[in-house]
């Protein structure tokens, strides 16, 4: 009973000790480089300064992106791509040289914070059908093995980023969790691995995906701000889709032995374009929402939430097969401006933008006025425009859905012409297309511009001349 008779003054420091304890976990971010044109490394480092990161997940290693954090005092989590875990997992000197080459020298001679190496990124998603099923595990444990030959085992971690779809609930209970049938064994063996080796269990949730795939999902239970029909779990109540989803996880542990493995949620947030349902509301919504709601921790595990948002940047290269909003997930634009207002914790007044960026000339490609819009050639020009370059901002609920058709026209030219970093033979579509310095945005609809190619003056590629356009026209147009 001793700590009860304990006077106000040392319960006040108690409190504090325990707050500090207790409070450690500030919000990371994913930083992806899938883009066309990526800002300079430093001045992401910067950015994240600014905005009091003070953590961040790579999806691979690049040595430019690993140099500049080199003393920034940033935390990294490295990781390594899929495509490489069947290298890895036959060969043990490759993971020493990739521990060697992307964890020690950048720690011993760059005074780089790496903490973590992510294996893999997702690798048992069910639309791989497996096909990294029987790699992953090997190639932690080469990685594990690797990182203790470099004498850098206690200080560097490993982990698998795994989607929650590793695990299931037969009910909307989370205590009815387990991992899904097909990997449950492979599952077992990750953890126990982890476990042994002090490496966390590291899970992407995505409350927007439930919304995304289920027209019937309520959209209350998505967010952070109450929901009128909550889940009851033997006297544990759900308000947020989050919460049960994390905690089916932690059921799935527990139920499985291992009740106080260490979880990192590996990526968490809301896109903004792309669907109806990813928009700068919904984002902020979210995104402020598990801020405020990350500190308190969920019904079975009421402490803070270790967790990185997804993500810091758009990233206009990444593959839309998952849907048109994957390119869309940046709490920043790419060019490092904020799309909202966002408070980190640190920062109460919201995102600070990136500071030193360089933008192309303001001007921009658009439909000519004299064009024709029932030439044939138009279907041809923009879907060639499209598939070259970014028209996810197109279509039914999205930022650019009430344009007209010229509008649509003119967002495709566009944006070949920035990504192409507006060389003029990348609006030359045939007799359809001109360049003006009056900018077409119209509400919410952004004709960007893009930003200076990163270690170039000027000029830059062209990603397939606009002349095979050109020649592809007149081929198609001798058959019509
Ligand atoms: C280090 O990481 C980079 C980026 O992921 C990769 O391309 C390279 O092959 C790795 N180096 C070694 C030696 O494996
Ligand atoms: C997985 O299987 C489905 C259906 O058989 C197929 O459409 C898809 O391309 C496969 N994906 C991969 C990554 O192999
Ligand atoms: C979990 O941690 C608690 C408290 O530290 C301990 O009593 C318990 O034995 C641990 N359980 C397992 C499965 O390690
Ligand atoms: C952010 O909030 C400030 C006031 O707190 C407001 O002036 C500003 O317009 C907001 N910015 C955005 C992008 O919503
Ligand atoms: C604009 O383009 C989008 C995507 O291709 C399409 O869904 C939409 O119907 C178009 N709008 C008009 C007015 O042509
Ligand atoms: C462009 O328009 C001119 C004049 O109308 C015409 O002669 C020429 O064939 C057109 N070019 C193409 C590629 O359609």
């Amino acid at each position: 009973m001793g700590p009860l008779r304990m006077n106000y003054g040392l319960a006040a420091i108690g409190v504090v000790l325990l707050f500090m304890v207790n409070n450690v976990s500030s919000i990371g971010a994913n930083w992806g480089t899938q883009t066309t044109h990526n800002l300079h490394p430093t001045i992401v480092v910067k950015l994240l300064r600014d905005n009091g990161i003070q953590k961040v997940k790579l999806f691979d290693a690049e040595a430019r992106v690993l140099s500049a954090l080199g003393g920034s005092g940033i935390e990294v989590m490295v990781g390594i791509p899929n495509e490489m875990l069947a290298t890895l997992a036959s060969s043990m000197s490759a993971a020493d040289r990739w521990v060697e080459r992307n964890v020690s020298a950048h720690v011993s001679s760059n005074n780089v914070d790496i903490k973590y190496v992510a294996v893999g990124n997702e690798p048992f998603l069910s639309t791989y059908n497996g096909t990294f099923l029987s790699t992953t595990l090997p190639a932690l444990q080469n990685i594990q093995a690797a990182l203790i030959k470099a004498g850098l085992g206690n200080r560097v971690k490993v982990t698998v980023p795994l989607n929650a779809d590793v695990y299931q609930s037969s009910t909307e209970q989370p205590s009815t969790g387990d991992f899904r049938p097909g990997i449950h064994d492979e599952m077992l063996q990750i953890v126990s691995f982890l476990s042994q080796n002090g490496g966390p269990f590291t899970i992407n949730i995505y409350p927007f995906i439930s919304l995304y795939n289920d027209a019937n999902f309520p959209v209350d239970y998505a967010f952070f701000d109450g929901f009128s029909s909550p889940i009851d779990d033997n006297g544990r109540t759900y308000t947020n889709v989050f919460d049960a989803n994390y905690d089916t996880l932690v059921w799935t542990l527990q139920k499985n032995g291992f009740d106080n493995m260490t979880i990192i949620v590996g990526e968490i947030g809301w896109p903004t374009d792309g669907d109806r349902n990813a928009n700068i509301g919904y984002a902020q919504r979210f995104n402020q929402g598990f801020m405020s709601h990350m500190n308190r921790g969920t019904p079975m595990r009421p402490v803070p939430v270790d967790a990185y948002l997804f993500s810091l940047i758009d990233e206009d290269r990444k593959s839309i097969q998952p849907g048109n909003f994957e390119r869309h997930w940046g709490i920043f634009n790419y060019d490092g401006t904020p799309k909202y207002n966002l408070s980190l914790g640190s920062n109460s007044g919201g995102l600070v933008r990136a500071s030193n960026v360089h933008y192309l000339p303001r001007r921009w490609c658009v439909l000519s006025p004299s064009a024709n819009l029932q030439d044939p050639q138009i279907a041809l020009s923009v879907s060639y425009a499209c598939d070259r370059a970014d028209c996810t901002s197109l279509g039914y609920g999205t930022s650019c859905a009430n344009l007209d058709a010229q509008g649509n026209i003119s967002y495709a030219f566009n944006s070949y012409y920035q990504i192409n970093n507006q060389l003029e033979t990348a609006c030359r579509f045939p007799n359809l297309s001109v360049i003006t310095t009056n900018d077409p945005s119209t509400g919410t609809c952004r004709f960007g511009i893009m930003i200076q190619p990163a270690g170039t003056t000027s000029g830059g590629f062209l990603l397939e001349p606009l002349s095979f356009l050109v020649q592809m026209l007149v081929f198609v147009m001798t058959f019509l």
